[in-house]
């Protein structure tokens, strides 16, 4: 196997710790050695949920501790498999192929990095935050949550000044507030704490307080569903930013065989093209994405 998928391991993960948090969510620590000695932001595992369901799904990682052997991910019940996933105690292990994909690729001249998550898309934006911030300078991660189900995390007030942030928002993820990271939070439903509203309007205020040579050194590095991400996109084409963008798609192999997962990006010459977002992906420029 070559470029994206030459550094896939197949392991039986064991389940270490599975917490359930409100409306199907849930939070699962894995150990896995070879995959968390690999692991980077932005790529995701292809799990077994149950030996009786031969189909993996796709979860990405929401971090990883090369030193432990583990690997944690974040995932929200929608259907069978994640169902059967829900019901795995410590102590079981799970057949797991990862990490897989092309992750986000932070460049050292734009420190600044503006990280965008939203429900099931926080994992990875969550995972960058912490791996940046552990790196120290330059890097300098913001990150703005956004969930319309109650936040799957320990919150804490924040104190990590954030320019531009809305009085409401007061909120943050305890981790990140542990990281150093300047972070907030928000949501339609109107969560103690969390700014009433989008992520991207929390960024907008945050981007307009920039000196322009500020906003030079600023990339985006989002996840989330389809409608935020588009959102995000165009939020950075009016302020002239890159983005980075990681995609879902549904997937069948998950390691780049079946071309099942394909969606079409605009190549340089503006010429449509068709690349799997299992491989080519889940990471890609928002401007290469066609957006629906
Ligand atoms: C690269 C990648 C990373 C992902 N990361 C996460 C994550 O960190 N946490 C998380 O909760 N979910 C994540 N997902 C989505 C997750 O894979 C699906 O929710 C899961 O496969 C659904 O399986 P199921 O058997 O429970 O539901 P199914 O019965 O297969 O489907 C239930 C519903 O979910 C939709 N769905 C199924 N698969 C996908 C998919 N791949 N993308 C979008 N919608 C889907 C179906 O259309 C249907 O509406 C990710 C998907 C991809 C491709
Ligand atoms: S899921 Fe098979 S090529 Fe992507």
């Amino acid at each position: 196997m070559g470029g994206a998928t030459a550094t896939i391991a197949l392991e039986d993960a064991e389940v270490l710790e599975h917490e359930a948090w409100p409306e199907g969510q849930h939070r699962l620590v894995l150990r896995a050695p070879r995959c968390a000695a690999r692991a980077v932001p932005g790529q995701f595992v292809h799990l077994r949920c149950d030996p009786m369901l031969p189909m993996r799904r796709p979860l990405s990682l929401m971090g990883a501790d090369p030193a432990a052997g583990t690997v944690e991910l974040l995932y929200k019940v929608v259907g069978l498999g994640t169902a059967r996933l829900a019901a795995r105690r410590p102590g079981e292990r799970l057949s797991l192929l990862g990490p897989i994909g092309r992750p986000f690729a932070p460049v050292p001249e734009r420190p600044r990095v503006l990280l965008l998550g939203g429900g099931v898309g926080i994992p990875p934006v969550l995972f960058l935050a912490e791996r940046l911030a552990a790196q120290g300078p330059p890097w300098r991660p913001v990150a703005l949550l956004g969930s319309e189900a109650p936040f799957p995390f320990a919150l804490a007030e924040a104190r990590e000044p954030l320019p531009g942030a809305p009085p409401a928002a007061t909120a943050t993820l305890a981790r990140l507030e542990r990281a150093g990271v300047p972070a907030r939070l928000a949501s339609l439903r109107g969560h103690p704490g969390c700014h009433r509203g989008y992520v991207t309007e929390l960024a907008e205020a945050w981007l307009e307080t920039l000196a322009p040579a500020e906003r030079g050194r600023v990339l985006v590095c989002a996840c989330g569903p389809h409608p935020m991400l588009a959102a995000v996109a165009r939020l950075a084409a009016r302020h002239g930013l890159p983005c980075q963008v990681a995609l879902e798609e549904h997937m069948a192999c998950g390691v780049g065989g079946c071309a099942g997962c394909t969606v079409p990006v605009r190549a340089g010459d503006g010429a449509l093209a068709m690349r799997r977002v299992c491989v080519d992906g889940p990471v890609f420029d928002a401007a290469e994405v066609v957006w629906r």
